[in-house]
């Protein structure tokens, strides 16, 4: 409670400059409220105003929100539209074509341009090829690629031909692509030979070749491979193909396949406190509108604009304000291949002077270790660099300290810029819970008032309103254009999962605890009130790692918890009981590596667990339920103050208790 109770005393209330109020799109307080009574009054007129200004549409839709089907929502269901049409052939026709689309700065500081034109172009190569390679529309299509063009390119090919892609982050593991490839029925896996991080590189195509190995992958007819680095790769031939000698054999017009606008555009697997990740599904008109008006409400941008958003297309951050926002709207934005910190941790500050970045949005977890580092090296401080273009900051992921923000606000933003502090989930498409620059008084690590058109509330495990102040369980009452659509292949998951019979069965259960203020009525997110972690605003299910922990023949038991870390937000802290006795000293330093090393393997490096204790037991209830209350208290160094009169062997809480 200490991280929320901070914030909740925060007293410091930034408001709007008077001239950003008048250049923003919302301008001021009553242009949000008078958008949010719109869409209070005419809640359907409202969202249908919205995507016949801000797509454009192959078919109009007559019908807007179908809830007969509650809680599998459809949104202007007869509308037919392309996803890749609205976010590249639209901007050529309208005369935009030279617009720079995409400034790729590689992890070298090699920077390439990329303009609209060409952008269609090279999009519309890859969906001939892919069409030439037997993708149709409606099959699924894995991604596995480094930050890059072609990465782009890829998910919007796919889009394009109206198949649907469903991207894993490059730094999972063979058995989580594998696992992913397998759940979604993936016919075609589009990678890289190496991809390029820190001046290392690391072995994509090898890990692919191991997931395709690991069986259940026989529906993947087509391995196509971006060639980033010229790295040895091993070659099957008939299945693998280069994407350059696909692309260049084909011509450069491909015509955009309409869809349905409740086409699933991708597939998004993220983590959920039971079971394995799931395949978060997303619809093509509602998710468009809403990534693309999003950043038009909560970036305010203009045409003007230079935006960088540096997270991952391998997450939601990057599919909704990388693949597809900023391309819909036309705006140009830098795409960066490489690490904050490589070849120093000023890289961020040097890209912003560099590209004259004006909107920048980044993670917490990033900030956090840019003012450690730059409070050890003067040279790496943002202060010793030229950021003047920057117009308006951003987070997302996962909350943002006080002193974080404060720190970002006078170093980075140099007291001009505003911080939206944003609010959404994989699950949500876009933003929610967010500050209007030009319009909302900001408070250091609230994330402040939903966007208009978004009833979030906060209720209590009856699903009953709770008076402001008081803290509850995050919900949206309605449903939005954007909001995930199934879990893929498990509706009774989604169901369950996403609107609890408990709360009433309609209400979307976030899976945050938050609390209002009494005065303001702004949101402040507590964390996840789920078997969720959230290290470096990336999302881990306890049960994944502990299922990947007791995977290790040496290991009979596993309990993993969440420890609250400086830099990462929070940090995966397992209890390990091993087949064999417990080790001690140095043996149980060397089998910790070895799990973690382990862990890295079975899900990715991400989920590699900070600390690893060893006791001969675990801490259980007398239904021999693991108390993990006890655990994190034990993981925080804190004393026990819960009665264990109930434990068997109260001595495994000093072994237990003991950092290795
Ligand atoms: O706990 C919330 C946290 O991240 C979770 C969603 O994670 P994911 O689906 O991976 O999406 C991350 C990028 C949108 C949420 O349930 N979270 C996200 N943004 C914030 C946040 N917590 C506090 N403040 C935020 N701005």
């Amino acid at each position: 409670m200490s991280a929320i109770e901070s914030v909740l005393h925060e007293r410091r209330v930034f408001a709007p400059s008077a001239q950003a109020v008048a250049d923003a799109t919302v301008s001021g307080m009553d242009a949000y409220k008078a958008l949010c009574a719109e869409a209070e009054r005419d809640y359907e007129g409202f969202w249908a105003r919205l995507a016949r200004e801000t797509l454009a549409w192959h078919k109009p839709f007559t019908k807007v929100l179908d809830e007969s089907k509650a809680p599998f929502y459809t949104w202007f269901e007869d509308g037919e539209l392309n996803a890749s049409y609205n976010s590249l052939d639209r901007h050529v026709e309208a005369g935009n074509g030279e617009r720079v689309a995409l400034v790729f700065e590689a992890d070298d500081g090699t920077v390439t341009n990329v303009t609209y034109r060409d952008l269609l172009a090279r999009v519309s190569r890859f969906a001939n090829a892919l069409k030439q390679r037997g993708v149709k529309k409606g099959d699924r299509v894995v991604i596995y690629m480094p930050m890059s063009i072609e990465g782009i390119v890829a998910m919007q090919a796919c889009a394009r031909i109206g198949a649907t892609h469903s991207v894993v982050f490059g730094g999972f593991s063979s058995k989580s692509l594998n696992e992913r490839m397998v759940d979604v029925g993936a016919v075609a896996l589009v990678t890289a030979d190496e991809q390029m991080r820190g001046g290392k590189a690391l072995p994509l195509k090898n890990i692919a070749d191991e997931a395709l190995a690991m069986g259940g992958c026989d529906a993947v007819h087509s391995v196509i491979v971006y060639r980033r680095t010229g790295g040895k790769v091993a070659w099957t031939e008939g299945r693998d193909h280069w994407m350059h000698e696909l692309s260049q054999a084909q011509s450069e017009t491909c015509a955009p396949e309409p869809v349905g606008a409740e086409h699933p555009l991708f597939i998004l697997y993220t983590s959920g406190s039971t079971g394995k990740p799931k395949g978060v599904q997303h619809s093509t008109g509602g998710y468009l509108l809403w990534a693309a008006q999003t950043l038009k409400w909560t970036f305010d941008w203009k045409p003007t604009d230079v935006f960088w958003c540096t997270a991952d297309i391998g997450w939601i951050t990057g599919h909704s304000y990388i693949a597809y926002g900023p391309l819909t709207v036309g705006a140009t934005q830098v795409v960066f291949e490489g690490v904050p910190t490589y070849p120093n941790a000023g890289r961020f500050w040097q890209m912003i002077e560099k590209h004259k970045v004006t909107l920048f949005y980044t993670a917490p977890t990033a900030i956090r270790s840019l003012i450690k580092a730059s409070e050890a090296d003067a040279k790496v401080h943002p202060k010793s660099y030229d950021l003047s273009s920057l117009r308006i900051l951003g987070t997302v992921g996962e909350p943002i300290n006080p002193e974080a923000w404060i720190w970002y606000y006078e170093n980075v933003g140099g007291k001009r810029c505003p911080i939206v502090d944003t609010w959404w989930q994989t699950e949500t498409g876009g933003h929610m819970i967010t500050p209007l620059p030009g319009a909302t008084p900001l408070v250091p690590g609230s994330c402040t008032l939903p966007l208009p058109g978004i009833m979030a509330a906060i209720v209590d495990e009856t699903g009953q309103d709770v008076p402001n102040g008081q803290g509850g369980i995050l919900v949206v009452k309605r449903p939005w254009p954007a909001m995930i659509r199934n879990v893929w292949g498990q509706p009774e998951r989604y169901q369950s999962g996403y609107f609890p019979a408990e709360l009433g069965g309609t209400l979307y259960l976030a899976g945050d605890g938050s609390v209002r203020d009494k005065d303001s009525g702004y949101f402040t997110i507590m964390g996840r009130i789920d078997d969720v972690l959230n290290v470096s605003g990336h999302r881990l299910g306890t049960m994944e790692i502990e299922s990947a922990l007791v995977a290790n023949p040496l290991v009979a038991e596993a309990a993993v918890v969440g420890r609250p870390d400086d830099t990462t937000g929070e940090a995966v802290v397992a209890f390990v009981v091993l087949k064999a006795t417990r080790p001690q000293g140095d043996e149980a330093v060397k089998l910790a590596n070895d799990l973690r090393a382990w862990v890295g393997k079975e899900i990715g490096p991400i989920a590699k667990p900070k600390d690893i204790r060893f006791g001969e037991n675990l801490p259980k209830t007398r239904s021999g339920k693991i108390m993990r209350r006890l655990l994190r208290s034990l993981a925080k160094g804190e004393a026990i103050t819960q009665d264990v009169s109930t434990l068997e062997n109260p001595a495994i809480l000093d072994q237990l208790g003991e950092s290795l």
